[in-house]
């Protein structure tokens, strides 16, 4: 019976070759924060990143906070950025009503905080998410769209490595590398 099949596989019409999937992982050198100001202009002009959650990574003072504050300004949120540290999340609005919500789980330690104060509920809607230390609140935070993490290195400048975990995070990659000098 395996014969009778053989030649319906090799004239079976080939299907046209995948096109080169998007890559997975880019890095960028950011040599100060104008660079930073740059690649957050560039991420803000992207419409999937209205719905996604961004990961921060990075040791202390490697510049998570300083890459949110000047992503939210190229979203237009003008005024003072307070930081999260304190509060844990702290939630802004667009000019043209995109929800943001910026974490810092630095010191979050109880887990029944999760529930108590909604986060739940801000990851299970819309809006952008932003987090940093989120291994603080691994198991309970969904994986990110994408994760980013800086370092610091020596002459000040920062090396960021991308990494897309989810379909709208490879689509926010993609066009990312279409719009900026990233390395795949
Ligand atoms: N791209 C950059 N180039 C040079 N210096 C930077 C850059 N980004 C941030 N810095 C500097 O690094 C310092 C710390 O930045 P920031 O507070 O953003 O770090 P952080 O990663 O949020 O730290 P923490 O884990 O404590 O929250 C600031 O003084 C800032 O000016
Ligand atoms: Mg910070």
């Amino acid at each position: 019976m395996a014969a009778d099949h053989l030649p319906i596989v090799e004239t079976a019409p080939l299907t046209p070759a995948p096109s080169a999937p998007p890559p997975r992982t880019a890095t960028l050198a950011w040599r100060d924060e104008a660079d930073t100001a740059a690649f957050a202009q560039a991420l803000a002009a992207q419409p999937a990143l209205r719905d996604a959650f961004v990961a921060l990574h990075g040791d202390l003072g490697a510049g998570k906070t300083t890459f949110v504050r000047h992503l939210l300004r190229a979203l237009g949120i003008a005024g003072r950025i307070k930081s999260p540290t304190y509060a844990v999340v702290e939630p802004h609005e667009t000019p043209d009503g995109l929800v943001v919500h910026h974490f810092d789980f630095y010191r979050f330690g109880d887990p029944r905080e999760w529930d108590d104060a909604g986060f739940r509920d801000i990851f299970a809607a819309g809006g952008l998410k932003l987090a940093e230390w989120p291994d603080n609140a691994a198991g309970r935070l969904p994986v990110a769209d994408l994760d980013l993490r800086i370092d610091a290195e020596a002459d000040d400048g920062r090396r960021v490595t991308l990494a897309a975990r989810t379909a709208l995070g490879l689509k926010l990659l993609a066009a990312l590398a279409d719009n900026t000098d990233m390395a795949p």
